[in-house]
């Protein structure tokens, strides 16, 4: 049996709605996972990094389009002290011919939005696994086709979510798990960055991110900002919608029912071209449609009431804005602070720095260290880690096609939203039934 054959039918054995099969050696190096990275921008870079570090994965083959992107990939290697990957580049569709290499089991794509998911389905149809980064696909049937393209071929595919694995929302979700918030009532997250300035992967130097765009504009401001003038909605739920998710248990018993979405005026971008360029600047005529701060509420099945807030245009420090409150108690992010009832002071906030590093998720306290110096904080090693062990092993990943697909696709429901007066839409079931009876395998244990 080919050993691509072999994983998937084993990830098939485990998909999310069956029983757990039995867990292989950590470490075995007979199962690495021979991946190959499309994309291999200042995202992509990082994943590389990390995947080349571990001892579960090797990496044979990388593909991009863009020449300064692959030196600095290539660099990557040298760092490491791995030999050179094959690298497939020359046109947009390379990545096909990289697909049909026989040593690679699974994909990484962290290439822009609009790639995510042609590339997701040529990497299934050519039998490999899939960890994308973050935005499964553009419209509500692309969303279905990945789910149904995985069901029916039996691979993987995991949203390389990072932030389920931040450390202080994996304390929270350790508290939600032992009942410290009581039952939970309502929750609230979001994507709260000033994008308005790219820069180079230094840090260093600006590129100008806001004021030049598309073909001018470096790594995200070359193709994300365009989707801040065509679309109106929240572009980026799922940092906050992840972790809150697997807090809400959905899909395993659970799940998003209804969603409304208001957008804000647009300012943000056009004001900072002008401070940035003056009103003489080629760019300070563009329109954009995103609104500066777009509003979500989230109804799920058992009662509770999410608030997701998309604000990347204007002047803000950084913010994914968590609150998390049950019938006993809240914790907030944004004040970093915690008020459970019976233990806090009446009426008063506590510091929650105690309180999380109480909570510790196992899965820190054993790979924190080899998670220093990943980044975002470390959580990035997680992801990585999470996808690499669960596909090797054949085991369900953590976050499954349909918690993917249910995170993404608020952004074309919020969409459609946004452009009728702010009307509630239902979800779509990607689950078709089966999230009543479905398990949970997000960070129930300390290896993954
Ligand atoms: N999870 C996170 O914290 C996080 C952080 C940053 C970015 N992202 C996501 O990662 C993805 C990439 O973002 P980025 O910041 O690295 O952007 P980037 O522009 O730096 O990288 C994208 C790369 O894709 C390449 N590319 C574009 N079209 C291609 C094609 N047809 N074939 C091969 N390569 C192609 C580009 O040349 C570029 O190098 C996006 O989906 C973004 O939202 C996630």
């Amino acid at each position: 049996m080919k050993r691509s054959t072999f994983l998937r039918m084993t990830a098939l054995a485990g998909s999310a709605f069956s029983v757990m099969p039995a867990k292989t050696v950590f470490g075995n190096p007979s199962s690495r996972l021979r991946l190959g990275v499309i994309g291999t921008g200042l995202r992509g870079q990082e994943l590389l990094r990390l995947s080349l570090q571990h001892t579960g994965a090797e990496v044979p083959a990388i593909c991009d389009i863009q020449e300064v992107m692959i030196e600095d990939a290539l660099r990557i290697y040298d760092k490491a002290g791995k030999s050179k990957p094959v690298v497939y580049s020359g046109s947009p569709l390379a990545y096909k011919e990289m697909l049909q290499r026989e040593d690679i089991d699974a994909v990484i794509i962290a290439t822009p939005w609009e790639w995510h998911y042609p590339m997701a389905m040529d990497a299934m149809d050519a039998g490999k696994h899939v960890g994308c980064e973050v935005m499964m696909g553009s419209t509500v049937e692309e969303h279905w086709n990945i789910v149904k393209k995985a069901e029916s071929s039996g691979l993987q595919y995991m949203m390389l979510e990072n932030v389920c694995y931040r450390r202080d929302a994996m304390a929270v979700l350790n508290m939600v798990r032992q009942g410290i918030f009581g039952e939970l009532i309502h929750l609230q997250g979001g994507y709260q960055h000033d994008l308005r300035e790219v820069k180079f992967n230094d840090g260093k130097q600006p590129y100008g991110g806001g004021v030049e765009f598309g073909e001018k504009g470096f790594s995200e401001a070359n193709w994300r900002t365009q989707h801040s003038i065509d679309r109106n909605g929240d572009l980026y739920p799922t940092h906050g919608i992840g972790p809150l998710s697997k807090m809400l248990d959905i899909h395993a018993g659970n799940r998003f029912v209804s969603l409304v979405s208001m957008a804000s005026k647009a300012r943000g971008l056009h004001d900072y071209i002008v401070k940035k360029g003056g009103t003489d600047h080629p760019n300070a005529g563009v329109r954009f449609k995103l609104g500066d701060v777009v509003t979500t509420m989230i109804e799920t099945e058992k009662g509770e009431t999410i608030l997701l807030q998309h604000d990347t245009s204007l002047p803000r420090p950084y913010s994914l804005g968590f609150r998390v409150q049950g019938t006993k108690g809240l914790w907030m992010d944004i004040n970093k602070s915690i008020h459970i009832e019976d233990i806090s002071q009446p009426h008063r906030w506590e510091e929650a720095k105690e309180w999380i590093e109480k909570f510790d998720h196992p899965l820190w306290q054993r790979h924190g260290n080899d998670a220093s110096g990943a980044g975002h904080g470390g959580m990035d090693f997680f992801v990585v880690n999470a996808f690499i062990e669960s596909v090797r092993r054949g085991e369900p990943t953590p976050v499954s096609v349909y918690d993917s697909a249910a995170w993404s696709v608020i952004t074309p429901l919020s969409e459609w939203s946004v452009a009728n007066n702010s009307n509630s839409i239902l979800f779509p079931d990607f689950t078709e039934g089966k999230w009543k009876t479905g398990k949970q395998f997000f960070a129930l244990s300390d290896d993954y």
